[in-house]
């Protein structure tokens, strides 16, 4: 009843032209896949170029980020209105990497998702604990905090997607065992069923992220929780998106 999510981070790699060429060798690769929802999110330089080689076809191009006010005196920063005007329809909010390196904290993550969805755009928010985190046993406590005080306000939106991404895993190859994503995938699900509603619970899409690749997507998406992937350097080739795409074989 949840449609997955399949959606590239490409965080800051590729050009412009690089990215229209990979974009349109992903629309080849993944013809006449049905029941996956496909997004690509490059850098902001490159968005206008992938709106322009996806178009037609059902992969749907997303930013990284953005600031919450629409205009302003806000040197070096991009609205959600900037991103919408471009044909995108996602944006990404609350990354570690914009946690852990630009100082985005649950407040900031709040203010951006109410931008992206007053907006009308879909929001993947994420959320994650660390490694120290981890083995301090607080990993609940870090996904409860960042849940409530994050997304309480915008878990019954239809276009907010969540996704779970531990920080231990980006970019390390060592992915979470299907169990350790279920459990945490279990947990945010309940956190937003006493947040918002056990409807809005059952109906928000919670995706798994952290060193995803054609051959562990399977046992992924196998867990009843975890509703598609939030993919960062396996997204950058075509060839191995696509595999994750084709997550059913
Ligand atoms: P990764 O990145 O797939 O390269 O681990 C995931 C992410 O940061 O979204």
């Amino acid at each position: 009843m949840r449609t997955p999510v399949m959606a590239g981070n490409w965080k800051m790699f590729k050009t412009a032209r690089q990215a229209a060429e990979t974009i349109r060798s992903l629309v080849e690769a993944v013809k006449g896949v049905q029941g996956v929802e496909v997004v690509i999110c490059p850098p902001f330089t490159a968005l206008s170029a992938a709106v322009d080689a996806a178009k037609g076809s059902l992969v749907a191009i997303g930013a990284q980020d953005c600031y919450w006010e629409k205009e302003g005196a806000f040197t070096g920063e991009v609205a959600v209105p900037m991103i919408a005007d471009l044909g995108c329809g996602h944006c990404i909010v609350g990354h570690s990497e914009r946690r852990q390196f630009f100082g985005e904290t649950d407040a900031t993550v709040d203010k951006k998702v109410e931008a992206v969805l007053a907006h009308g755009l879909t929001c993947i928010a994420c959320v994650g604990e660390t490694l120290q985190e981890r083995e301090a046993s607080q990993t609940f406590a870090v996904l409860e905090r960042q849940v409530r005080n994050g997304l309480t306000r915008h878990l019954s939106s239809p276009r907010l997607i969540i996704a779970y991404e531990p920080v231990w895993a980006i970019g390390t190859g060592k992915t979470a065992t299907p169990a350790q994503a279920q459990e945490a995938h279990a947990f945010i699900r309940q956190v937003a069923a006493q947040a918002s509603s056990a409807a809005a619970a059952q109906a928000v899409r919670i995706l798994y992220g952290g060193s995803v690749k054609p051959d562990n997507v399977a046992q992924l998406m196998a867990q009843p929780d975890v509703d598609g992937g939030l993919v960062g350097g396996a997204s950058l080739d075509a060839v191995s998106f696509a595999k994750i795409v084709r997550f059913r074989g």
